[in-house]
Parts: structure tokens; sequence; C-alpha cells
């Protein structure tokens, strides 16, 4: 069985209660119960820290033996040196994903540290772009 980790970074605990009209009123923990339905053959653990360190703790922790890891670093993305350097260390993909799609936003958002570090960006889907994340890993 193909295993895969869901890292989500700070503010996204609060996901269905957050700037819905950004971020949906859908929770993660809803949308994960019905994505492990709809993946059966996979394991797919989540995993989420609002706290920078603790990310790459986890990175380093699922970076070695997972068949890749789903990474949405929320703000972190557009900040993090250390997340980037992080991903480089590891052997496991790694896909970033974001609920939004950070190029219509702020500008503050439309660099992102760790892009150059991952296998591919997936950005703008909505939950979904974490389903298209795994379908990438799992090809
Ligand atoms: C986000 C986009 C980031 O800019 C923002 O800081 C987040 C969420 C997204 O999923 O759209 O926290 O990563």
């Amino acid at each position: 069985m193909k295993k895969f980790q869901i890292i989500n970074g700070p503010n996204l605990n609060l996901l269905g209660k957050r700037e819905p009209a950004v971020y949906g009123n859908t929770s993660f923990e809803a949308y994960l119960e019905v994505l492990r339905k709809q993946y059966p053959s996979c394991e797919i653990d989540c995993y989420q820290s609002n706290v920078e360190g603790e990310l790459i703790n986890k990175i380093h922790e699922a970076g070695f033996s997972y068949d890749g890891i789903i990474l949405n670093a929320g703000a972190y993305t557009h900040t993090s040196v250390a997340l980037h350097d992080a991903i480089k260390a590891i052997e496991s993909p790694v896909v970033e994903v974001h609920i939004s799609n950070v190029h219509t936003r702020e500008e503050f958002r439309h660099h992102s540290m760790i892009s150059a570090a991952c296998k591919g960006v997936i950005a703008g889907f909505g939950l979904k772009s974490y389903e298209l994340a795994l379908v990438a890993l799992i090809n």
C-alpha cells in the first residue's frame, strides 16, 4: 500500500471557519474522510502545525519512508528558506499545494520560497488541490 503524508501549515487548522469566501466551508477533517474513502488503496496520513520548526521535523520524519508528501505550508510558503532546505534534504517527492489561486491574490503571495524544491505545484482548485496532488504522486 502506498503511503502519503499531508502536511498543513499555519492557520489551516481553521479551515471551514477561516475566511470561507477564500477557503470554503468544509473542515479539513471532513474533507480528509471523503478523500480516504475515494482512495482506499492508499494510506493517507495528515499532520498540521502552526509552528515552522514542527513542520520541518515532520518533513524529516516522513521524508525517507513515504511515497510522497503533499505540503500546504500556508504563509510559510512565502517566507521560509528553512522549509525549502528541508524539502531538499529528503528523498520523498513533495507537491506544494494551495487551496486558493495565490497568483490572483495579494502580491506577497505570488512568490513561493518552496516551489523550486518541490516536484510540482497545484493551486487554486479549492480542497480538490489535495486530491490533484495525490493523483500526481500516485502516478
Ligand atoms: C494558502 C495560501 C497562502 O498564501 C496562505 O497564507 C494560506 C493558505 C492556500 O492554501 O491557499 O494560509 O496556502
